[in-house]
């Protein structure tokens, strides 16, 4: 008897103590982005068997277990740096979609992050694709995936986000959306969906983004057509109001330009307000960087990105001066940062690069766009209305 309280004792020091050592790993990981890369990653792929994607859940799941270090990270910083969104005054550094699909972590990325696009969100829950679906380009800094839009749906969803804000969360929160249509002839499944999608979530977010274009998920190549485009957009903003009505575009090659011009046309047309750009980009099986990679595709994101961003944000820009616009796709640095900015961005967000380095890159990515615009004597809502202003 003794000796078995004796190994109750041990066991829950034992516990104890391996929890604060996980705590301060964490704590260390999200201040310091080298910490987080030779460290905290290592140990999480490890202890993952080396599933990217399993690593990644073990982080939603250990920022919720120490929200109070979170809490403490004191990253959402300066005024200077927010720029005006629909009436809101925010950190424009934000998380991407994908990132947390079910509003997991809604709370302790709240600390961290200016705003969230959360989701994709879609009505029904659906498993997605068999794992491993997630592949890692250590060298490139790239991600592979073909999820096939996994989701907890849409009442999940929804009671994570009326639950945080009925604790007082008030996170600038975009709730990316899609009603997926089951076949050829059922757009107007994909409608009714989506009708359902804002109602649900209408009370408890800031904007919505639209997302037609999920890698592995054929059935969305249907909506992709300006009519469709300005219908959405007429749908999303008629519940949104005031709130940004927005739609996330993918990657396009320089002669495909014009086509992607006249679907964000579509949009706007519509009465969107704006778009993120980019999504994944789709790349054959044989560019997948794993051996049993048991898709005929995947959507590739990180750095291999960036002139995909940069051509996206600066087309929108110019075709749309007026817009709302949200880059994503590689930003690991100041530098990258500020580029999305000088081509137009309002915001950006991010997926892979915190995977590699950690959310730390926030803080770190925030000061140094700061130091830029010191030495250029600038603010950057001040910039943002000036390259507006220019193709106005
Ligand atoms: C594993 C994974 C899942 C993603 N899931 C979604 C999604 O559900 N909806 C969406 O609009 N984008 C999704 N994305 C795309 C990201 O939001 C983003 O557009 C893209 O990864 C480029 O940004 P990044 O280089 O910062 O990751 C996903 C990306 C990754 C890597």
């Amino acid at each position: 008897m003794r000796l078995k309280s004796l190994a109750t004792i041990r066991w829950q020091e034992r516990v104890l103590v391996l929890g604060w050592i996980e705590g301060k790993l964490l704590e260390k990981g999200l201040e310091d982005p080298r910490f987080f890369r030779r460290v905290v990653r290592r140990l999480a792929y490890l202890r993952a068997g080396g599933d990217p994607e399993r690593v990644h859940e073990m982080a939603l799941e250990a920022l919720n277990k120490y929200v109070d270090i979170a809490s403490g990270s004191h990253y959402v910083l300066g005024a200077d740096l927010r720029v005006n969104i629909a009436g809101s005054s925010i950190m424009p550094f934000g998380t991407a979609a994908g990132l947390d699909k079910n509003c997991d972590a809604l709370e302790p990325l709240s600390y961290m992050a200016g705003f969230q696009e959360v989701g994709t969100i879609i009505v029904n829950p659906r498993k997605g694709n068999d794992r491993p679906r997630v592949a890692v380009d250590e060298k490139a800094g790239d991600l592979y995936n073909a999820q096939g839009f996994p989701s907890k749906g849409l009442d999940y969803a929804a009671r994570k986000l009326m639950s945080y804000r009925e604790h007082g969360g008030n996170a600038f929160i975009l709730a990316s959306i899609c009603g997926l249509p089951p076949g050829p002839d059922s757009i107007d499944v994909a409608l009714d969906e989506t009708r359902m999608l804002l109602k649900g979530l209408d009370l408890f977010v800031d904007g919505f983004v639209w997302n037609p274009f999920s890698p592995n998920t054929a059935a969305l190549t249907l909506l992709r057509k300006p009519r469709v485009f300005r219908q959405y957009a007429q749908l999303v903003k008629e519940k949104a109001g005031g709130r940004p009505a927005l739609v996330k575009m993918g990657p396009y090659e320089e002669k495909d330009r014009q086509q992607w011009i006249d679907l964000a046309g579509g949009w706007m047309e519509g009465g969107g307000d704006g778009l993120v750009g980019v999504n994944t980009y789709m790349v054959p099986k044989e560019s997948v960087p794993s051996r049993n990679w048991g898709y005929p595709s995947a959507g590739r994101s990180g750095r291999f990105l960036r002139p995909y961003r940069q051509r996206a944000i600066r087309d929108a820009r110019r075709e749309f001066p007026d817009s709302l616009i949200i880059a994503t796709g590689g930003i690991d640095s100041a530098e990258e940062a500020w580029q999305a900015f000088d081509a137009g961005a309002n915001l950006l967000e991010g997926y892979t690069p915190y995977t590699f380095h950690g959310l730390g890159l926030l803080p770190q990515m925030t000061s140094g766009v700061k130091g830029i615009l010191r030495a250029n004597r600038l603010g950057l809502q001040e910039y943002q209305d000036s390259i507006k202003s220019h193709y106005s």
